[in-house]
């Protein structure tokens, strides 16, 4: 159980109005709000201790130095990798996503392979794909889904042929909520032969992972959707691939030597951390791990999943109201929906006249979004700090909304 009025007194953003009317969060799937302990552990950093990192001799910078590795330490604890070294901060999951695509794709794949997707991605873990593919001549395939928002698990093993060399598949969808067999789908991936990326933006905030027992090749994630800063995402890679991979950017702390000519690479992680990083971004992040941690994701979990039965349940009732994907017991904390033949924009605009705040749109999900028939819909999305006044809230928003644009 979660002690929600404790947790919601941490995030300071949860406690303002919006025209008039308290706020009502729920769009975290975009990203999520920030709590006291990340909010001040950057701000001590500015304060004590702010030194480019990996460069001062100077107790003031490896202070510094110390802290952002230690936050790398305690996020490679939180996905339980098994060594540091597997842990890539990049600046969020779709620069990871791209880092795995140029470094490792334009190495691995060749003309006519095939790079195995599913209906269900978010633009970031869809374009680099093309880009690779059109650059390579190889060839992007999709697991289809159901009309309910799940994959099509019966297709897989017709599509996973020794010409796949990469899967690349969302834990969880931002649009439908669906959690995904990811174990399977590497279990039977690596029985092919193929190399596996997982998407886990919208589950490393909300559930336990452990990269060991799911044996993912790649995994990327961002801070900002887990109550830590913007600008720090993660790539998890197994140690082998990483080693084997060029670097993605040049410059800075990446490299051991440099001739006029040439240069050699630093060790794993600095190879792929280019440039002054995001070190302060990273402590915070490591504070972000440490406050979710504190909680249990268990816990977050179960909370969630509470809160996304009751919503389902509310909202279905409202007449004209369509949700998409599949069941509450199979998603996440996303419900995206339509209403009554109300644009999306008008009607995230009256909620917002209510201090209620929604994502109206394509949800950086086009093909998943035209597959369903529809241009665009309405998403609400839960974390640890909503509660079930605020589902009634939207569902009494909605309510009006309908009076007074439903056709
Ligand atoms: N990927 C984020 C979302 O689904 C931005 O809203």
């Amino acid at each position: 159980m979660v002690d929600i009025k404790r947790i919601r007194a941490d995030f300071p953003a949860l406690s303002r109005t919006v025209h008039g009317h308290p706020l009502v969060f729920l769009d975290s799937a975009a990203s999520s709000q920030k709590p006291l302990p990340v909010l001040e552990a950057m701000e001590r950093v500015y304060r004590e201790c702010y030194a480019n990192v990996h460069r001062g001799i100077y107790a003031f910078s490896e202070e510094a130095t110390l802290a952002y590795e230690n936050a790398r330490d305690r996020v490679a604890s939180f996905i339980n990798a098994p060594v540091r070294e597997e842990v890539i901060f990049t600046r969020n999951t779709t620069e990871a996503i791209n880092l795995v695509a140029y470094a490792w794709g334009r190495t691995n794949i060749r003309p006519g392979d095939r790079i195995l997707l599913t209906e269900m991605e978010h633009h970031s873990n869809l374009v680099p794909w093309q880009l690779l593919a059109q650059e390579k001549g190889a060839r992007l395939v999709y697991l289809p889904i159901t009309d309910d928002g799940l994959l099509r698990m019966d297709l897989l093993d017709s599509l996973l042929d020794e010409r796949v060399k990469l899967v690349a598949v969302t834990m969880m969808s931002n649009v439908l909520g669906t959690i995904t067999p990811v174990r399977e789908i590497i279990q039977k991936a690596h029985g092919a032969g193929a190399v596996v990326l997982v998407d886990a933006a919208q589950a490393v905030p909300h559930m336990p992972v452990d990269v060991q027992d799911l044996d993912c090749d790649f995994l990327a994630f961002s801070g900002h959707k887990m109550c830590g800063p913007t600008g720090i995402g993660v790539l998890y890679g197994k140690e082998a691939l990483l080693e084997a991979m060029p670097p993605f950017l040049g410059g800075g702390d990446m490299i051991r030597k440099v001739e006029w000519e040439s240069a050699t690479w630093n060790r794993l992680p600095w190879k792929f951390e280019a440039g002054t990083p995001a070190f302060v971004e990273g402590i915070g992040l490591g504070a972000a791990v440490d406050y979710l941690t504190g909680i249990g994701m268990e816990a977050i979990l179960a909370h969630e999943r509470e809160l996304t039965a009751y919503a389902m349940e509310r909202l279905s009732a409202l007449p004209g109201l369509n949700i998409i994907g599949p069941p509450a017991h199979q998603r996440g904390g996303v419900v995206a929906f339509t209403f009554r033949g109300i644009h999306p924009h008008d009607i995230a605009h009256m909620l917002d006249m209510e201090g209620i705040a929604v994502r109206a749109g394509h949800h950086c999900a086009q093909p998943l979004h035209r597959r369903l028939g529809l241009t665009a819909t309405v998403r609400a999305s839960f974390y640890l700090y909503n509660t079930a006044d605020e589902v009634d809230r939207l569902v009494q928003a909605l309510e009006r909304v309908g009076e007074v644009l439903g056709q």
